[in-house]
């Protein structure tokens, strides 16, 4: 769908329909709804009396005009409580309003900014909270469909302005929004994808790809690399494997020269079956997306180019399958780092920190100013957060409350849970210098006390995105308008809103 600006009045538009809307209890509609209601002889007023029309947060009324003004439909979209109202309803309510369009047909429409005039928020932020909302929730993937459905599909949404010194505002709003929802849904397609065919090469070659297309510095190492480098958790999780693992850096020097990097890493398991402790059936069925980490880390990488962030950011995905063979890694064996530490494999389907010690300890020669990693880490942390949150620890205080704004403002939250070092003594290991898991109590901690392990003095931030990687729908998953079943893309637009002020507070 192609997004574009308008100056206009909403009520003169000529579209196949517009959008404007209602706060829940208003009688008598201000504003441009109230504009299209005079001009449609008071037709709004007349459902708001009927009781057709309520308000309510989401509500679609969806009816034509029959020549009266120019456009062909107007719907009027519910926006709900005016106390409850915030950027995430925006993104709600825009995404509902696009779906309920392109169910009903509809091709093109033209939309005011929900939110910007009586709802009291800035233009700019309204009118992105808008696009990414239909592009977000309008996101399909029908790659392994052969059979021909009647293809329903938007071509063009116009974001109508009323006053053309607003015009620059809401241009840049959509160019960020366009990039970061392009950026999440390249992410989506990413996790949705079966194993076989993301598999780690396939990923680099992606990786390479879009490292060419937006002008990003990309090194693939592979195996042999990898083993120079020491890598030996990485090496181990990959050596059960037909498929040869792939480590992926891409660098962004939007920055000045020498500056300090933040370095971005990303879990890059393109197939978790746990290894020799095989998982189960119910466990195993969705381990495609245990690359969600890594496929986070590219999709913030290309749009922090396609922005031009004026940073320099290193990201950094450890791609492999963590699958049993006669040459699996083995419980009781003992792996090798980059860093030099050792650690003791006591359970082979707590792969993600293996990988990941290498993949930190590998950021940690850039010297970067600040590592954030993405995982796809602990069942652990969906049992204390469940699906809706996005699990924090890390040892930076102020980044850690940086990202809980961020998340506040993007609808992705992020809670933090603690680093005590208590738990501890949960990972030590009597052959090595840790071990790879902590017991059954506290296993999002623990996990994440290993990674610390290999983050050296570096501010550091990770974020577990077990629970909130997918949503399928149920009362217990990330549910909102704008993330379809499937993927949600996480990670993209919460590091970017970090990454966009990041000048502005240190
Ligand atoms: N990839 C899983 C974690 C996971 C679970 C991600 C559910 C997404 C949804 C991870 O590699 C894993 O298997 N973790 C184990 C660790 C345990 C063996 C210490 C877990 O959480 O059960
Ligand atoms: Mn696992
Ligand atoms: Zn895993």
């Amino acid at each position: 769908m192609e997004v574009d600006a308008v100056v206009g009045r909403i009520e003169d538009i000529e579209d196949r329909a517009i959008v404007v809307n209602l706060f829940q209890g208003v009688r008598e509609p201000g504003g441009a709804t109230g504009a299209v209601d005079r001009a449609l002889g008071g037709m709004i007023g007349d459902l708001i009396e009927g009781g057709d029309l309520r308000g309510e947060f989401k509500e679609a009324a969806l009816f034509r005009t029959f020549g009266k003004i120019p456009a062909e439909r107007v719907l009027v979209m519910g926006l709900g409580e005016r106390e409850k109202f915030s950027l995430d309803r925006i993104r709600e309510i825009s995404a509902k309003a696009a779906l309920h369009l392109r169910e009903s047909g509809v091709k093109s429409f033209s939309t005011i900014v929900h939110g910007a005039g009586i709802g009291g928020f800035d233009l700019g932020e309204a009118c992105e909270a808008l696009v990414e909302g239909a592009l977000l929730g309008t996101y399909t993937f029908d790659r392994y469909k052969t059979e021909e459905e009647e293809k329903k599909e938007l071509d063009r949404m116009s974001v109508v302005v009323k006053d053309r010194p607003d015009l620059a505002a809401v241009k840049d709003a959509i160019q960020w929004a366009v990039t970061l929802s392009d950026a999440t849904n390249f992410v989506r397609d990413l996790v949705t994808s079966p194993a076989r065919d993301k598999t780690p090469a396939k990923l680099a070659e992606i990786a390479t790809k879009m490292a060419q297309d937006v002008g990003l510095k990309c090194t693939v190492l592979d195996r042999e690399e990898a083993l120079k480098l020491n890598m030996g958790a990485f090496l181990g999780v990959a050596q059960g494997s037909e498929e040869p693992p792939k480590f992926i850096v891409l660098e962004h020097s939007g920055g000045k020269k020498g500056e300090m990097p933040i370095a971005v890493v990303g879990k890059g398991i393109t197939f978790d079956s746990g290894g020799l402790n095989l998982k189960s059936f119910e466990n195993m069925k969705l381990m495609k997306e245990d690359m969600g980490g890594a496929a986070a880390a590219m999709g913030v990488m290309k749009a922090a180019a396609e922005l031009r962030l004026p940073l320099n950011l290193i990201g950094i995905a450890p791609c492999t399958e963590n699958l049993p063979s006669g040459k699996a890694t083995k419980p009781g064996d003992v792996l090798n780092t980059h860093l030099g530490k050792t650690i003791e494999v006591v359970n082979t389907d707590a792969e993600g920190r293996l990988i990941l010690s290498d993949g930190l300890g590998y950021a940690t020669n850039y010297n970067p100013q600040a590592i954030i990693d993405m995982a796809t880490l602990t069942g652990a942390c969906r049992v204390a957060l469940g699906n809706k949150t996005t699990g924090m620890m890390g040892t930076s205080e102020e980044l850690m409350e940086r990202l809980k704004a961020a998340g506040q403002r993007t609808g992705d939250y992020v809670w933090p849970l603690p680093l005590f070092e208590d738990y501890e003594e949960q990972i030590e290991s009597d052959v090595a210098d840790v071990k790879n898991t902590g017991g059954r109590y506290g296993g999002a901690i623990t996990a994440a006390l290993l990674l610390k392990k290999f983050v050296k003095d570096i501010p550091w931030v990770h974020l577990d995105i077990a629970g909130t990687v997918w949503t399928d729908g149920k009362p217990d998953a990330l549910n909102k308008e704008y993330l379809p079943k499937g993927p949600t893309g996480i990670g993209v637009r919460l590091l970017l809103q970090l990454l966009r002020d990041w000048k502005k507070s240190t």
